[in-house]
């Protein structure tokens, strides 16, 4: 189903000021990658506290929880459609969180904006499971975005990935494994196990409401040259 155009989107966009960093992207990912557009991540969030990044971050209410839990880390909301993070976007700008800032990409540019190493944890969260094998290759844990994963986490970095769709997380477990990805915590119940920490995420609300198991798993890139 197509989602209709938020009235006055580029006018709300453009009122959330300085929390959605640049949007005038460049669509055309081979673009993008060879003629990068780094983000100054200290002069963003004017600190050199360690940076957390959502891939598909919906309308924002997990990294908006996860940015007032922790103050000391920065936080970047990343989702390719500008009519959903704006929701995400407008309520953290009213908030003035300063350790959060929104971009409006796709994953698959990602490298044309940050800085190799320069990530400490990447957050998959609900990511679409994208069924069709024909479409295999816009899954988020497909050998194509590890490989950005790798590119862009410091050392002793992670990807945290929770989902409820069982299909997508064998499928993720197995090409995190193959791509030589080491497995750190694996669970097929994520609320079967107390977990204090966790913050839930929109979709994961409706799932777990519904009476649904959440899959999660946590997993290290390769040693590279960033460890
Ligand atoms: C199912 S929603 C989950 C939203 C939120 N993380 C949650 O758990 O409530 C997945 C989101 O990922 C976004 N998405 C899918 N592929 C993406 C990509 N390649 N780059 C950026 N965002 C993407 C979609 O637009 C969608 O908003």
């Amino acid at each position: 189903m197509r989602m209709h155009r938020k009235k006055n989107l580029d006018i709300r966009l453009n009122n959330c000021g300085d929390i959605l960093l640049d949007n005038k992207i460049d669509l055309n990912a081979k673009l993008a990658v060879k003629s990068p557009n780094y983000i100054d991540i200290n002069a963003v969030y004017k600190n050199d506290n360690p940076l957390c990044l959502e891939i598909g971050c919906g309308k924002g209410g997990f990294a908006i929880s996860h940015a007032q839990k922790y103050p000391q880390k920065n936080f970047l909301a990343v989702e390719r459609l500008s009519n959903v993070i704006i929701s995400g976007a407008e309520k953290a700008a009213q908030l003035k969180l300063n350790n959060l800032k929104f971009l409006i990409t796709n994953a698959e540019l990602l490298k044309g904006f940050l800085l190799s190493g320069s990530v400490d944890k990447i957050f998959l969260n609900f990511s679409c499971p994208y069924p069709k094998k024909g479409y295999e290759n816009r899954r988020l844990t497909n050998a194509k975005f590890l490989d950005i994963y790798s590119h862009l986490l410091a050392g002793g970095g992670t990807v945290e990935q929770k989902t409820d769709n069982k299909d997508f997380f064998k499928y993720s477990f197995d090409s995190f494994l193959s791509n030589g990805w080491q497995i750190l915590f694996c669970t097929e119940d994520l609320y079967s196990i107390a977990d204090k920490d966790n913050i839930m995420t929109e979709y994961e609300y409706r799932f777990t409401s519904q009476g649904y198991p959440i899959f999660k798993l946590v997993a290290r890139p390769p040693k590279s040259l960033n460890d």
